[in-house]
């Protein structure tokens, strides 16, 4: 094990994430043969090894031990309290701050000195800012699947035949999505069985069908065999999906569903809200995929709830993954809430559609596509 992270710290810290990018940055500096320990604590605890070691007075950020051990590079200490409250001055998140200290805490490792004056500090933030950028481009950039069904609803409105979502998945598919979502409802609302089937024939890229784990949606995903199903609930009255499916409270009816549809050959995702049971449950019924409803966070009225509901999705994010689900999230995600769940390592999908179809009517559909894009590449 290259990387262990010793928690001690009451509160929960993205252990799993830590220990990736403590990883990546071994490798990054060629040093993938060494082992690092990284030590999670609180401000009494990081005061108590402050004074204990270098006879400095009350809390710090980080404090780096190099080791002379052959196999092991050093130790990292960092205060999670402290970490919690730059994070906060500086309007980012925990995660993100405490990814910054161990990086800082690294480069002290390898012999970078900013207390020794003016030019080394220089120097060390100059290496900071480089090892950000190279492990940055470990980073696996996420997908982006393009929700269509709202070109769909605006042909309802009129029941026509224009405008039509087919065309739709050709075009967001031009402007570089990474696949088109389509969600065939059983009142039938706005997408139809014939857009299924027409999209399937024609794309591309990828065809993710939402739907209700219902013997009618599930003979229909078997003939039409998009490329992934996404389970999802529905009921009659609602205006979009709301809420995450309850896999944890009906665990033998999914679990039979996403049976039948691997054994038709269809892998299958679950829309869950972010929490233990719902994950859990995800991994237990055999699912390849969860979809975290990201409604909770993308409706957050304070910075507060958004940042508790942001720190939630990075911890269930981190769960699923270490399970060994792949992690997609959607739901009203926009141009301004998107940018930062991007930054999760642990999601490798996206899936938008209502804030790309309103914004297509000002700017048109390949401009909205590729604004989205940009944001979720980080481009
Ligand atoms: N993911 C799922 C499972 C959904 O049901 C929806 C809404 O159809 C979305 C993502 C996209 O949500 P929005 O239209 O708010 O971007």
């Amino acid at each position: 094990m290259p990387a262990m992270v010793i928690n001690r710290y009451p509160g929960w810290i993205p252990e799993g994430a830590l220990n990736r990018v403590a990883g990546r940055l071994l490798r990054a500096c060629g040093l993938a043969s060494k082992e690092l320990n990284i030590l999670v604590t609180d401000d009494e605890d990081i005061a108590r090894i402050n004074q204990q070691w270098l006879g400095r007075q009350g809390p710090t950020n980080v404090i780096s031990f190099p080791q002379d051990e052959t196999d092991l590079l050093g130790d990292i200490v960092i205060s999670a309290d402290t970490a919690r409250r730059e994070a906060s001055e500086a309007l980012t998140g925990l995660g993100q701050r405490l990814m910054e200290l161990l990086i800082h805490g690294m480069v002290h490792l390898l012999g970078e000195d900013h207390e020794a004056g003016p030019e080394e500090a220089k120097r060390m933030q100059r290496k900071e800012q480089e090892l950000k950028i190279l492990i940055s481009k470990e980073n696996i950039m996420a997908d982006l699947c393009i929700n269509v069904d709202h070109i769909a609803t605006i042909r309802q409105a009129r029941g026509g035949d224009e405008p039509d979502p087919v065309a739709a998945a050709a075009i967001v598919e031009l402007a570089g999505a990474d696949g088109v979502v389509v969600h065939l409802r059983e009142d039938r609302r706005h997408i139809q069985d014939r857009d299924v089937r027409l999209i399937r024939e024609t794309a591309k890229t990828r065809l993710t069908l939402e739907m209700a784990a219902t013997d009618e949606m599930i003979a229909i995903a078997t003939e039409v065999k998009p490329d992934i199903v996404t389970l999802v609930p529905e009921k009659r009255q609602e205006l979009t999906t709301e809420g995450g499916l309850d896999v944890a409270g009906l665990e033998q009816s999914i679990g039979d569903a996403v049976a039948r549809l691997n054994d038709a050959g269809i892998p299958v995702s679950l829309f869950v809200d972010p929490e233990v049971d719902q994950i859990k449950a995800s991994g237990r019924v055999g699912a390849q995929c969860i979809e975290i409803h990201t409604g909770r966070y993308a409706e957050a009225k304070t910075a507060e709830k958004q940042e508790d509901e942001f720190e939630q999705i990075v911890k269930m994010a981190t769960m699923a993954t270490d399970l060994g689900l792949r992690v997609h999230a959607g739901h009203g995600l926009n141009y301004r809430n998107t940018g930062r769940l991007a930054a999760i390592s642990e999601i490798v999908e996206f899936s938008i559609g209502h804030a790309i179809i309103a914004r297509a009517a000002f700017t048109g559909l390949d401009q909205a596509v590729r604004e989205m894009l940009k944001i979720v590449k980080g481009t």
